[in-house]
């Protein structure tokens, strides 16, 4: 096994453990400010009315039941690789009535032909990926021309009195809430470590316009979060 196989294998086991307490422990973490995130993303997403939609790593699927309801003429499907996440998405799309094509699928290694779909979201699921590069190669590929690509993610935070702040919690407080209510502290742990090693802003926006997009991005809740807009030209 090569270190991206190990890291994607460790990922997916991890999410596989905490997915039963992952919808309260969001809400409970942020306050309940990510559904305001997911829902700017998905404005930005469902901007230029498209009919085809794909959520990566849809984790429990907040997102594309987002989406289904922001656009219930549009076919969303959603895909993650981690098999207790999607049976947790599929029950809450069940649940509200909402008709969503969920599929087990590695977002490195896509599993639709090109040009597939006029835009995808990928919330919080991107920095978790083995290799950044190759999930901008295929968000590509599988968009048609001119589609859209949204990444809603947690940016490094800055080196400021909020960004001190900010730290504070994520490192310490976060952790600990995180650890007890889902019983796996590591994964917890894991969280702050992905955000602190994530690029920053600027450079997510340079790998995505090295991959091709035309690309924008805003910083969201003083800087907390980060929606990226990449266009397929
Ligand atoms: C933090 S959760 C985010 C879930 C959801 N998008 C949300 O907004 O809450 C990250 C998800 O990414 C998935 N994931 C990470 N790497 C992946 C990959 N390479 N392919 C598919 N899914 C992946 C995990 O299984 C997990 O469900």
């Amino acid at each position: 096994m090569n270190e991206t196989e190990a890291k994607a294998r460790a990922v997916r086991e991890m999410f596989g453990e905490i997915a039963p307490r992952y919808d309260l422990l969001n809400r409970l973490l942020s306050g309940g400010v990510d559904q305001r995130w997911r829902r700017l993303a998905v404005r930005e997403a469902l901007a230029k009315h498209p009919y085809r939609v794909l959520d990566v790593a849809t984790g429990t699927g907040d997102v594309a039941l987002m989406l289904k309801r922001g656009c219930p003429q549009a076919e969303v499907t959603a895909g993650d690789f981690t098999p207790r996440m999607l049976e947790l998405a599929r029950a809450k799309a069940q649940k509200a009535g909402l008709k969503i094509n969920f599929v087990e699928a590695d977002a490195l290694a896509l599993p639709f032909a090109d040009g597939s779909f006029e835009a995808l979201t990928v919330a919080f699921g991107f920095r978790n990926f083995a290799d950044y590069q190759r999930g901008l190669a295929e968000f590509y590929r599988v968009l048609t021309p001119g589609g859209r690509a949204v990444i809603l993610e947690f940016p490094p935070p800055r080196d400021n009195l909020l960004g001190r702040l900010y730290r504070l919690y994520f490192n310490g407080v976060l952790p600990w809430i995180g650890g007890v209510i889902s019983g796996k502290p590591e994964a917890y742990r894991y969280l702050p470590n992905s955000v602190e090693n994530f690029p920053q802003p600027e450079e997510l926006a340079q790998m995505m316009t090295e991959t091709g997009f035309l690309v924008r991005y805003r910083l969201l809740t003083a800087g907390i979060a980060a929606i990226h807009v990449g266009d397929k030209r």
